[in-house]
């Protein structure tokens, strides 16, 4: 394994929070990338308007360079500067959801560099709600590109120990701020087109933007020209089959490395007949399990974890579950299927790209 040469730096108290503030400034000052904590996952941080910086992240990440990377601001006026136009929809969706989980999609302003926007006309913007995120844009007074903090196709990581493991013979810094408590990544809404188009789910769901983007259309300055003067609180999914307006929404785009299988069950005697026709062994080593509801009992050396029945916590524990996994050598992943319902959605998402069959991130 190639030696590590982060360094480490924890938050857990006022003066070690601070230390490590000036640490992530200072760097990110000098143009360096580091690995900082955010609510939804762990972001490779980079000074947004430096191209060199923002270079290597992509450098540090092994990511393609058409994917574009999401700035995050702290602050309403530092989102602006960003953009060339904050409609009233910005406005409203803003104040409803940031800080927090939300990246917006809008016309990009002219300090963007094209390493940020991938060449692309737009920016995706969020404010994150995590106060040491929030801490080092502010002591650098600049916005921060950030993907999520792990190699090209690997899970997103939501500790500390998750980035050190897959980045940490490769950048300077990782500061630790904890496990992150939404676990999934920010929910993406392109707010360019109309009508305006969920790209990535996320845990802000889209019964909630209706709403808040309802409430905007109501004031009256979103209501569409288009014919029948539709309203702009219209929204769309870009499903598996649509135009892939995020290219970094490529359906093997999550994946652990064992293979996944996503079954509903009755009771364990129905569940064995399924693994049975699946042609998975589950007295063998290398199965295991995430149940949130039918938890089964006995199965051999099967691996039975436990995620609570609750899309809160489910979210927060996902990637935990399966970077364990990972860590463990699994072969096979068996996911009991999620309730369809709009709060489950971004996790769903989740579990199909990492389902999907051509991932080359796989054991065969
Ligand atoms: O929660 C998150 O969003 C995390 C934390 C670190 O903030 N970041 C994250 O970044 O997940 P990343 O780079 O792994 O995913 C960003 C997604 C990609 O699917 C990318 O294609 C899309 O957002 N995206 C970024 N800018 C875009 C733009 N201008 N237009 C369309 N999609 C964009
Ligand atoms: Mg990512």
């Amino acid at each position: 394994m190639p030696a590590r040469i982060a360094e480490l730096l924890p938050t857990h108290s006022p003066a070690l929070f601070d230390a490590a503030v000036a640490r992530a400034a200072a760097l990110l000052q000098a143009g360096e990338v580091v690995a900082l904590p955010t609510e939804t996952v762990y972001g490779l941080a980079a000074n947004a308007l430096d191209p060199r910086a923002v270079q290597r992240i992509y450098e540090a990440k092994g990511r393609p360079r058409h994917n574009p990377l999401i700035v995050h601001v702290a602050g309403g006026a530092m989102a602006r500067s960003c953009t060339s136009l904050w409609p009233e929809s910005a406005e409203a969706l803003s104040r409803a959801f940031w800080p927090g989980p939300l990246t917006l999609v809008l016309p990009r302003s002219a300090t963007m560099p094209d390493e940020v926007t991938a060449g692309g006309t737009t920016v995706g913007i969020r404010w994150p709600s995590h106060p040491f995120m929030q801490a080092v844009i502010r002591a650098c007074g600049f916005p921060l590109a950030a993907p999520s903090a792990n190699r090209a196709n690997e899970i997103s990581p939501t500790t500390a120990e998750h980035v050190l493991a897959s980045l940490g013979d490769r950048i300077p810094l990782v500061v630790d701020g904890g496990a992150a408590q939404v676990g999934i990544e920010s929910t993406v809404l392109d707010l360019t087109t109309k009508p305006v188009r969920v790209l990535r789910p996320g845990m802000i769901h889209e019964e909630s933007l209706l709403a808040a983007l309802a409430s905007s259309a109501s004031g009256g300055e979103t209501v569409s020209e288009s014919a029948g003067g539709e309203p702009e609180a219209n929204l769309e999914t870009t499903g598996g089959a649509g135009v892939l307006r995020s290219p970094g929404q490529l359906p093997r785009h999550y994946a652990p490395r064992a293979r996944i299988l996503v079954l509903s069950w009755r009771n364990e005697a129905d569940l064995l007949a399924q693994l049975a026709a699946a042609g998975v062994d589950p007295t063998l080593a290398g199965v295991h399990i995430l149940s949130h509801h039918a938890i089964p009992l006995g199965l051999g050396a099967t691996r039975v974890c436990v995620i609570p029945h609750d899309a809160e916590a489910y979210a927060r524990a996902l990637y935990a579950e399966w970077h364990r996994c990972d860590a463990l050598a699994a072969r096979w992943i068996v996911m009991e299927a999620l309730p369809e319902l709009a709060t489950w959605k971004g996790i769903a998402d989740r579990v199909r790209r990492a389902a999907t069959p051509d991932s080359p991130h796989r054991v065969s």
